[in-house]
C-alpha cells in the first residue's frame, strides 16, 4: 500500500524504495511558484486541488493535475490518496537546540538566566553519547510527527552529540544541518573547549559527516559572549577551508545581551559587525533572531545574502522582543528570513504554532504577515535562507520528495471551521492558527512514508472536501 510498513505504536519503518520505483500521492496540493513577499500572495501560489505528487528515488519526478498525470504513471507505481488533506513541502526548522529537548517549557527566566538554569545543565548531559543518542532520536521522531522534514540544529560543545544527530539523522533519511558548539568562555567548566580544540574536533566533524546522505556541517559558535575572538577567527578559517559548509549562531536576541557583546567587543561597530569582522557573514551564514537590528545591519545581512532564523515562539517565551518582519523585509533589500521553533527556549516543535506565532507577533509591529507568507517561511523561504532553493522547500520536479500532508479535519473543531473556509488563503490560516501535530496525518521523507498518524475516530460526517 506505501512505501514503508507502519509499526503498531505509528512510527513507521522505513524501509528502502527499489531504486526506480514509483510512488505517487494523490490529494489537494499547494505549492509556491515566487515568493510571497515579493508578488501578491495569488501569484506565488500554486494549488491543484486533486494533484498527484510523483516520486522516484528520493526525488519528485512530476507534479501537477492527477487527471493529467495518472495516464503516464507506471503501472507497478504506488499510488496513495490523502481525501480531505493538503498536501504541502516538508517544514523546515531554520534553528533548533536537540539537547535542550529535556528543558522545554521551564519558565520564570529571560534568557541569560535561562541558558544558566536550564539549557547548560541540559546541554551537559550530552556528555554521555547514550543520552545524546537518545535525545537525538526522540528530537527527530517529534519532527517527524510535526512535518519538518529539515532542520537547521546545534549541537552540544561535545563531537558526540553532533555524531549522534546526524546518525539519526541518516537512519530517517532527514536533511539536517548540524554541528558543535564552540564554547570557550563564559559557560560552565564541562561545556568549555578551547579555539584549537573546538577547530580541531569541528574539522573531524567536518570530514566525517559534511556532504554524507543529506548532511552538512554547520560551524556553531553559540554567540558572541561564549567564544573569544580566537575561538572566533578558527570558525572563520573552518569556513574558509571548506566549501559549503554553513555558519549558525545567535545575533541580537536581547537587550541585556547586545550590552554585553559591547563591553566585550569595543572596537566593533555593532554586534553583527563582530561576527562580520571574523569573516562569518556570508551567504551560507543563519544568524538565530535578528530581533534588535537597526536598517544598516538589515542592510549589510541583505548584501552578504546571509539569512535570519525567526524564531517567535522563543520569543514571547524568554521576553527577548519582537521580530520586525516588515524591516526585514522592507523593498528594496529584503532579506532571506526562515522560521524556527528554537527549541528548547521556543515551546513548540510544530511548525503550524511557530507560524501562528509568528503572524501575532507581526501584528505587534504592525505588519501584516499573510498566511502565504507564514507557510513560505516554514518552507520556500527556509529553502531559500539555507541555500538550497529548487532542493527543498517545493513540490515541482527535481526537489527532494519531502511533504508534509496537512488533515483539513484533524481536530473538531477543525473539522467544523474548515467548511466555513471562503478561500485557499483562508484554509492556510485556520491552519495554521488551530493546527499542530494531530494536524499532520503524514510526513514522506525523501519518497518514503516517515511518520503516519493514527486516525482518531470521526463522527459520521466530519470535515468537507474542497479547499475553495
Ligand atoms: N543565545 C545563546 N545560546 C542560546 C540558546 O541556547 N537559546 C537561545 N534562545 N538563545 C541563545
Ligand atoms: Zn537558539
Amino acid at each position: 500500500m506505501t512505501a514503508a510498513r507502519v509499526r503498531a505504536g505509528g512510527a513507521p519503518v522505513i524501509a528502502p524504495a527499489a531504486v526506480g520505483s514509483v510512488t505517487a500521492l494523490r490529494g489537494a496540493a499547494m505549492t509556491f511558484a515566487a515568493d510571497p513577499f515579493a508578488v501578491a500572495a495569488a501569484d506565488a501560489l500554486v494549488y491543484e486541488p486533486d494533484a498527484l505528487v510523483v516520486m522516484r528515488d528520493g526525488r519528485i519526478a512530476a507534479f501537477g493535475p492527477a487527471a493529467a498525470l495518472l495516464p503516464s504513471l507506471p503501472a507497478a507505481a504506488t499510488v496513495v490518496r490523502y481525501p480531505n488533506a493538503l498536501l504541502v513541502p516538508g517544514f523546515i526548522d531554520a534553528h533548533v537546540h536537540y539537547a535542550q529537548l529535556p528543558v522545554i517549557g521551564a519558565c520564570g527566566r529571560t534568557l541569560l538566566d535561562w541558558l544558566e538554569a536550564h539549557a547548560f545543565v541540559a546541554e551537559e548531559r550530552c556528555a554521555d553519547p547514550v543520552f545524546a543518542a537518545a535525545a537525538a532520536g526522540a528530537y527527530l521522531d517529534e519532527c517527524l510527527r510535526q512535518g519538518i522534514t529539515t532542520a537547521a540544529v546545534y549541537g552540544t560543545v561535545h563531537p558526540g552529540s553532533v555524531d549522534a544527530l546526524f546518525a539519526a539523522a541518516l537512519e530517517r533519511g532527514m536533511r539536517l544541518i548540524g554541528g558543535k558548539a564552540l564554547m570557550d568562555r563564559h559557560a560552565p567548566a564541562a561545556l568549555l573547549d578551547t579555539a584549537q580544540r573546538g577547530y580541531d574536533e569541528s574539522k573531524a566533524l567536518i570530514a566525517r559527516w559534511h556532504g554524507r546522505g543529506r548532511l552538512a556541517y554547520a560551524v556553531t559558535p553559540r554567540f558572541a559572549p561564549t567564544s573569544t575572538p580566537a575561538q572566533l577567527a578558527a570558525a572563520g578559517a573552518l569556513l574558509r577551508e571548506h566549501d559549503g559548509v554553513y555558519l549558525q549562531t545567535h545575533l541580537a536576541e536581547t537587550a541585556d545581551e547586545i550590552r554585553w557583546v559591547q563591553q566585550l567587543f569595543p572596537q566593533a561597530r555593532d554586534y553583527l559587525d563582530v561576527y562580520a569582522r571574523h569573516g562569518l557573514v556570508g551567504r551560507r551564514s543563519v544568524f538565530g533572531h535578528g530581533i534588535h537590528l537597526d536598517d544598516d545591519a538589515w542592510q549589510r545581512i541583505f548584501d552578504a545574502g546571509a539569512a535570519v532564523a525567526h524564531c517567535p515562539t522563543s520569543n514571547n517565551f524568554l521576553g527577548s522582543g519582537h521580530f520586525r518582519l516588515g524591516d526585514a523585509k522592507r523593498a528594496p533589500r529584503r532579506a532571506r528570513v526562515a522560521l524556527a521553533t528554537d527549541v528548547g527556549g521556543g515551546t513548540t516543535l510544530s511548525m503550524l504554532a511557530t507560524m501562528a506565532e509568528a503572524y501575532k507577533v507581526a501584528r505587534h509591529t504592525g505588519f501584516g504577515l499573510g498566511p502565504e507568507q507564514a507557510f513560505w517561511l516554514a518552507s520556500g523561504g527556509g529553502a531559500d535562507a539555507l541555500d538550497l532553493t529548487g532542493t527543498i522547500g517545493g513540490l515541482a520536479p527535481g526537489h527532494d520528495a519531502d511533504i508534509a500532508v496537512l488533515d483539513l479535519a484533524a481536530t473538531p473543531l477543525l473539522a467544523y471551521r474548515m467548511p466555513f473556509c471562503e478561500s485557499l488563503s483562508e484554509t492556510l490560516s485556520v491552519l495554521m492558527m488551530l493546527g499542530d501535530d494531530r494536524a499532520v496525518r503524514a510526513t514522506w521523507v525523501a519518497g518514503r512514508l516517515a511518520h503516519e498518524r493514527r486516525q482518531p475516530k470521526r463522527a459520521p460526517g466530519g470535515g468537507r472536501r474542497d479547499l475553495r
